[in-house]
């Protein structure tokens, strides 16, 4: 079985990307992915620093590298802040990129090869496009496959209905196209 687990940038009650990542988070269980879901309100992250990284790995660190390392594929929901991802989501994956256990300085276990897909829902009409620009380049730096299909959802105080689905077809179909292009490539790749 293919296993996937879902990351969402935000831990704000009513989070339109907690939202995103719930729809699709069913979508990929639909579609016979093994998933995981990473609330990352539960995991105590430091911001990063060299000192900490040092003389104490956080556990909680450690604790989110190993759910990535055992992954196929990542997918990453994420709002868009100033124009890039939010400080939580890139320090989080700044924490699992580090080296532990003996490693090579240039590791990167938990994500080398593997697929990852990017979603972002946002406020504004362009939906955290440019956010999803950087967070596509942070992950090809760190040698992920990132496919090429991406769901924005603009204006997302709006789009979604009352059960949590999205109102218009086309970001609805999306998130369908998407999920189902990261089970298969995540499948291909760890085959
Ligand atoms: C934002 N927001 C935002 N939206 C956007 O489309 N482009 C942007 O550059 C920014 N910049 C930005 C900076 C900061 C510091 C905050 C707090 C917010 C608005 C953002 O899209 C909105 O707050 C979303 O609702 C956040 O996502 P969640 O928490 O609903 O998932």
């Amino acid at each position: 079985m293919t296993s996937i687990a879902v990351i969402v940038g935000s831990t704000r009650e009513g989070s339109f990307n907690l939202m995103l990542g719930d729809l699709a988070a069913a979508s990929l269980a639909a579609q016979g992915a093994a998933l995981t879901r990473v609330d990352l309100a539960t995991f105590d992250l430091p911001l990063y620093s060299a000192a900490l990284e040092a003389n104490d790995f956080p556990p909680d660190a450690q604790r989110l590298k190993d759910i990535f390392a055992a992954q196929d594929g990542l997918l990453f929901v994420s709002p868009e802040y100033n124009g890039s991802l939010p400080p939580l989501l890139k320090n989080a994956i700044d924490w699992a990129s580090r080296p532990t256990g003996g490693e090579g300085l240039v590791a990167l276990t938990a994500y080398r090869g593997k697929a990852a897909a990017i979603m972002s829902a946002s406020i504004s009409p362009f939906g955290g496009l440019r956010g999803l620009m950087h967070l596509r380049q942070i992950l090809s730096t760190i040698q992920m496959l990132v496919i090429p299909e991406q769901v924005v959802v603009p204006n997302a105080h709006a789009a979604f209905a009352e059960d949590g689905s999205l109102k218009e077809a086309l970001p609805a179909s999306l998130v369908e196209m998407t999920t189902g292009r990261l089970v298969a490539v995540a499948r291909a790749l760890s085959g």
